[in-house]
């Protein structure tokens, strides 16, 4: 039984960490909702549920100072790179400062912390061609949620490597599967796409936007595959101070995606073509050689994640 505080732990990544470690263990949740449903939690006897920003320094202080945890997952953050670039002043607030305030009450307060795990993003690498990623790889910020990202990131890592916390980083590639919200423009595009197959499914008249000509490439990970990646990262000593790619290895291109989910709903998807997003990475794979030496294997390929992923929506067998 350990104790663990995850902030946006409303939201796609941190429900599912919630629920699964919420069965053996104490677990308090920030979340503001801006992103995050009560509806994704099944909140046992020993979960916390708060309504609040991770902005709110007298918040945070209070969390942090009237509980000793074991774990620290900050997941908190404005998740959209599109969105970062529309609002870089309101999106630099909870995707970097958060960071650093939580950091400063952590050295504060938390004495006994075993581990504090940030959310970094593969985002951080922008688009220097050279593939797969590794974690020393060329670092190219393109917008502001990939600067504050890796700023952030920085910080966690050196809060260990000055202040001796124990802190580590993961910087996940694109995370899909169910509990992932597709009612903003800016969500995930696996969760938007499933979204559009459902209405389509159900009758309705509906079209998918697709930026760009369809040929950008992302290495897709199934949120299964991102909680196994977590539990290692945090229980893992070796992890202390050290960034991690959260991946599969593989890529696809978006244009396959659809043919694929077409192919297995015997649908055919209308598409609209837009502008190329501004700040869009062209292509993304990992390479998860680190993670892997921590014992991490990847159990789902696109094909997989995306039929449980159907499945979960009742939108196949
Ligand atoms: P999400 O939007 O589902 O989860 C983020 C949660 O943070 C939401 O529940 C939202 O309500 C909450 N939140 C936002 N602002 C807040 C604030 N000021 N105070 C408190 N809560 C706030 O996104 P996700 O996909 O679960 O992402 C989790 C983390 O992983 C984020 O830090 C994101 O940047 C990072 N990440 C995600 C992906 C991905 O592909 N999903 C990839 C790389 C990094
Ligand atoms: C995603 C994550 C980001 C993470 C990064 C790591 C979200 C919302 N974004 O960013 O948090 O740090 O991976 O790699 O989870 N697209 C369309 N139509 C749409 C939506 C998107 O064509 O309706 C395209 C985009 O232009 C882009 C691709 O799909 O080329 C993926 O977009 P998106 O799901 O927003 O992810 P990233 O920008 O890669």
């Amino acid at each position: 039984m350990g104790k663990y505080l995850i902030t946006g732990g409303a939201g796609f990544i941190g429900s599912t960490l919630a629920n699964y470690v919420s069965k053996q263990n104490e677990v308090i949740i920030i979340d503001d909702l801006s992103m995050g449903k009560l509806e994704n939690l099944s909140l046992g006897e020993t979960t916390v549920f708060i309504e609040g920003s991770v902005t709110d320094q007298t918040l945070l202080e209070k969390v942090l100072s009237e509980n000793e945890f074991d774990y620290i997952f900050h997941l908190a953050a404005v998740a959209s790179v599109a969105d970062s670039v529309k609002r870089p002043l309101e999106t630099h607030e909870v995707n970097f400062e958060s960071v650093l305030m939580l950091l400063e009450l952590t050295r504060k307060y938390q004495g006994n912390l075993k581990r504090l795990v940030f959310s970094s993003s593969a985002a951080v690498y922008g688009d220097e061609p050279t593939l797969p990623k590794k974690e020393e790889s060329v670092i190219r910020p393109l917008t502001p949620y990939a600067v504050d990202k890796f700023a952030a990131e920085q910080y966690v890592l050196n809060y260990n490597h000055l202040y001796g916390i124990p802190t580590s980083a993961v910087r996940f590639f694109n995370v899909y599967g169910p509990n992932q919200n597709p009612e903003s423009p800016y969500s995930g595009v696996i969760s938007i796409l499933i979204d559009r197959y459902k209405k389509l499914l159900s009758g309705e008249n509906v079209n998918f936007t697709l930026f760009g000509d369809g040929s950008q490439s992302r290495d897709f990970v199934f949120i299964d595959d991102v909680i196994q990646a977590l539990l290692l990262v945090a229980n893992e000593v070796s992890a202390i101070g050290t960034q991690f790619n959260v991946g599969t290895g593989k890529s696809i291109a978006l244009n396959k995606l659809i043919n694929t989910i077409d192919k297995e709903l015997d649908l055919k998807l209308p598409i609209d073509y837009g502008n190329e997003r501004i700040g869009d990475i062209k292509d993304s794979v990992a390479d998860i050689s680190r993670l892997k030496e921590l014992n991490y294997k990847p159990q789902n390929g696109i094909q997989d994640g995306v039929k449980k992923y159907l499945i979960s929506k009742g939108l196949c067998t």
